[in-house]
């Protein structure tokens, strides 16, 4: 008996070992699978909360969707694709120009919070400063010339902006506009340096805080904010797989921008120029000269600017632009542009500006030179809101023999010229 008993004794022992460890190794995998589970989902809620939920005006600024123009796709065999930079909180793809200024100054300590921020802008710049100065604690001045419409001076006013509408002269002036910016940045400056002396100490805390020069134009960080935001958006939202980008330029920020970045990561893809009236981009992408001596700015008897557009077309190279890595560049005209905005609210019901209208201007010029079947990226700069008294404006257009009267495409220029 007594031998039997030893190896019952030893099976027992080993089956209640084995389901001791069972069940330990149970109680962990179990709490495992539950952490797993409802950790994770934990997790995943938390990233859609910050996903969804953003962090007050500036958290509002990019991440703008990719609309597919249908009407423009239909009549081209293209998919074409509108960044659409109108939903910004400032109502235009200078929003993200603005948030780069402003947070590279304060870091730098070019600006400090309280100080004065000052831009030359024909509209949509000082509109994206004004809120975005605001949401950093900063003050904000903006000169524009006084023919840019009239909506963009009482927006830039009601946002809190100090306005000087000024004549509109050549760059080389000393009271062009952008030069009358960076004047009273420099006296904000001067203020700063010498307070204290003879201040009263009302005055002193409000004028102390000193004043930085937006400079959108020379700035590299209107270069970066399309480089770092709009670019890497692009590509993401297209999966890489796009074949053209085209866009007009003003301080040529955002077709730099993008342009370096999209080809950087598909080098064998195409960026265009298109190219309002008056500009002399035209000339330098194609012909590697801006002008002829007598054209140069501040030579001319007239305004150069001689198009119904807004915020595209310049006379002289700007550091943004000179980064930009074009194929080719096409001109548009300012009939093209009224009846394109016109023939995009007639067929897709989007209302856009005067930039955006010459944009998809330049998508059906891409899409006739590269043929069906490719994706082509453009940008919907702003909406045709900001645009009322002049672009949208029946009278202003009648005025300027540009009443828009096409049924289709059939007002794009078949010789459209290329290089
Ligand atoms: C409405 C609008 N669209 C387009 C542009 C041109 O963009 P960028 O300055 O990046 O060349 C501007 C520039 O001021 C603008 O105001």
């Amino acid at each position: 008996m007594g031998e039997s008993r030893t190896p019952d004794i030893v099976a027992k022992g080993t089956l209640f070992l084995a389901a001791t460890i069972a069940f330990f190794y149970c109680g962990s995998r179990w709490k495992w699978f539950l952490q797993d589970r409802f950790g994770c989902a934990a997790d995943e809620k938390e990233r859609q909360r910050k996903r969804t939920v953003k962090t007050g005006l500036v958290g509002l600024i990019g991440n703008t969707p990719l609309v597919k123009i249908k009407s423009l796709s239909d009549a081209t065999g293209c998919e074409i694709l509108g960044k659409a930079e109108f939903l910004n909180p400032g109502g235009s793809v200078k929003d993200r120009v603005a948030v780069k200024i402003i947070q590279e100054a304060l870091a730098s300590g070019a600006l400090r919070v309280g100080g004065l921020i000052t831009e030359g802008s024909a509209g949509s710049t000082g509109v994206s400063l004004a809120m975005v100065a605001a949401a950093y604690g900063c003050e904000c001045y903006v000169a524009l010339p006084d023919d840019a419409a009239i909506e963009k001076a009482q927006i830039l006013e009601a946002l809190g902006a100090r306005v000087e509408r000024v004549r509109p002269v050549s760059i080389t002036h000393k009271d062009h506009f952008v030069n009358i910016a960076r004047r009273r940045a420099s006296e904000a400056e001067s203020r700063r340096l010498n307070r204290g002396k003879g201040t009263d100490q009302e005055n002193e805390s409000k004028e102390s805080r000193g004043g930085f020069f937006a400079d959108q134009f020379e700035n590299l960080a209107n270069f970066r904010a399309h480089y770092e935001g709009t670019g890497p958006e692009i590509l993401q939202q297209t999966s890489g797989q796009l074949d053209a980008f085209v866009a007009a330029a003003g301080t040529g920020g955002t077709i730099a921008g993008v342009s370096c970045f999209l080809k950087e990561q598909i080098p064998n893809m195409k960026c265009y120029l298109i190219d309002p009236p008056g500009s002399s981009l035209f000339n330098r992408v194609t012909r590697g000269v801006m002008y002829t001596r007598e054209e140069a700015e501040g030579k001319r008897l007239k305004n150069p600017f001689d198009t119904i557009t807004e915020g595209i077309g310049i006379n002289r190279l700007t550091e943004n632009f000179k980064l930009a890595r074009l194929d080719g560049a096409f001109r548009g005209t300012d009939r093209e542009a009224v009846e394109m905005a016109r023939y995009l609210l007639r067929k897709d019901g989007l209302f856009m500006g005067s930039s955006s209208a010459m944009n998809c201007v330049g998508t059906v010029r891409v899409a006739r030179l590269l043929g069906p079947g490719h994706t082509i990226v453009t940008v919907l700069c702003d909406s045709g809101v900001r645009h009322l008294s002049k672009f949208h404006n029946p009278g202003y257009l009648a005025e300027h023999g540009l009443t828009p009267s096409a049924k289709g495409l059939e007002f794009l220029e078949a010789s459209s010229e290329m290089k």
